[in-house]
């Protein structure tokens, strides 16, 4: 055996073993001790590379290349073992078999679910959603809907008066708006017929708050102008939506009412789902339960938005959110949607 190849075997003995500690070495610091044993000052490779002088000079470039492939290997099998103890400690840190902290996930309040679910009817029926200021002259909440001042049903939508001068004296004084019906009579006032309008929007009426009152709540307002609009395509439209939301067999009805903007007026019933009209608690044992206000719309809101009356032919309608969200969702009492009370809001 040459010395070359003594001392190859020499190498590669020390290549296995060295490589043995690599692998057995568990931790950083028991890596760093095989490092300086293997590699460092005092190791057998750098006594190995410090005889390097005294081989013959045609040996030596075959000694320093075995020499430097040790060197290589082990310091590449050092980084390797290395970076695997630093990625199985990060991994240590993070324990996945913990409980999460989970992020509280957000949701909409039931009054928005509800307005969407019912905008979202009406769009596919060709309704465009529109919405007006809250703050309104008395001319539109009022007096361009037909209901003239000192008139008794003026009362029946009792109103908050703003303490602030109006910005246009000539149409009365500023309220906040005690429907969403003013809208009609905006975009009227702005566009021609055809028009098909849903009105989502907050309403205000000075009413101390009980179960069923709040002096803030919700509606939703309805108006379709053409030429021809019959109350046929009225009850068509609102029956189609009424079955949609509340299930295809419920039973609807017309009753005829009185409202200062419609004419004829009538209130839309359904029949009450917990009791199949026969009369409960849930609907005050009437057997029906009241959803919204509808009618052909009066000559004298076409006549105050500019419309000739006799080529203007439509119909309107207004329903109040908090109501329907209380029957689709049965919640008895009109303040919970306002309290946010989590444990209320959580349900939905
Ligand atoms: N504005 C009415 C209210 O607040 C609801 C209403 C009834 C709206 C009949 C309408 C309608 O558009 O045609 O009680």
């Amino acid at each position: 055996m040459t010395a070359i190849e003594a001392l190859a075997q020499q190498l590669e003995a020390l290549a296995n073993e060295a490589g043995q500690a690599v692998s057995d070495a568990a931790t950083p610091a028991a890596l760093e001790a095989a490092r300086v044993k293997y590699l460092g000052g005092k190791s057998e490779i750098l006594r190995v590379l410090k005889q390097l002088p005294s081989f013959p000079a045609e040996e030596r470039a075959a000694v320093g290349k075995l020499a430097n492939d040790f060197k290589r290997t082990l310091e590449n099998a050092f980084a390797l073992r290395r970076a695997a103890l630093a990625e199985a400690s990060d991994s240590a840190a993070v324990d996945l078999t913990l409980p999460g902290s989970a992020t509280p996930q957000g949701r909409l309040h039931p009054i928005t679910r509800t307005i969407d679910a019912i905008l979202s009817l009406f769009v596919p029926l060709g309704f465009e959603i529109i919405e007006g200021p809250e703050m309104e002259l008395e001319h539109y909440n009022f007096d361009a809907l037909n209901i003239p001042r000192e008139h008794p049903s003026r009362e029946a939508f009792d109103t908050f008066f703003v303490d602030r001068p109006s910005p246009e004296p000539k149409k009365g004084r500023l309220v906040l708006r005690s429907h969403t019906s003013p809208v009609q009579v905006r975009v009227m006032e702005r566009r021609k017929p055809p028009l098909r309008i849903i009105v989502p929007g907050k309403v205000y009426r000075p009413d101390p708050l009980d179960p069923s009152h709040s002096f803030m709540f919700h509606q939703i307002e309805g108006l379709m102008v053409d030429e021809q609009t019959s109350f046929a395509d009225l009850k068509g439209v609102l029956e189609q939506f009424v079955r949609a939301l509340f299930g295809p067999k419920t039973v609807t009805r017309f009753r005829p009412h009185f409202f200062p903007f419609t004419e004829p007026s009538a209130e839309v019933d359904i029949a009450c789902a917990s009791c199949s009209g026969k009369g409960c608690p849930t609907c005050g044992r009437k057997g029906w339960l009241e959803i919204m206000g509808c009618g052909m719309v009066h000559p004298n809101v076409f006549k105050a938005v500019g419309y000739d009356p006799r080529r203007a032919q439509g119909f309107a309608f207004g329903m109040g959110v908090e109501r329907i969200a209380m029957l689709t969702y049965g919640i008895s009492d009109i303040r919970l949607f306002f309290e946010n009370d989590l444990r209320f809001l959580e349900q939905f």
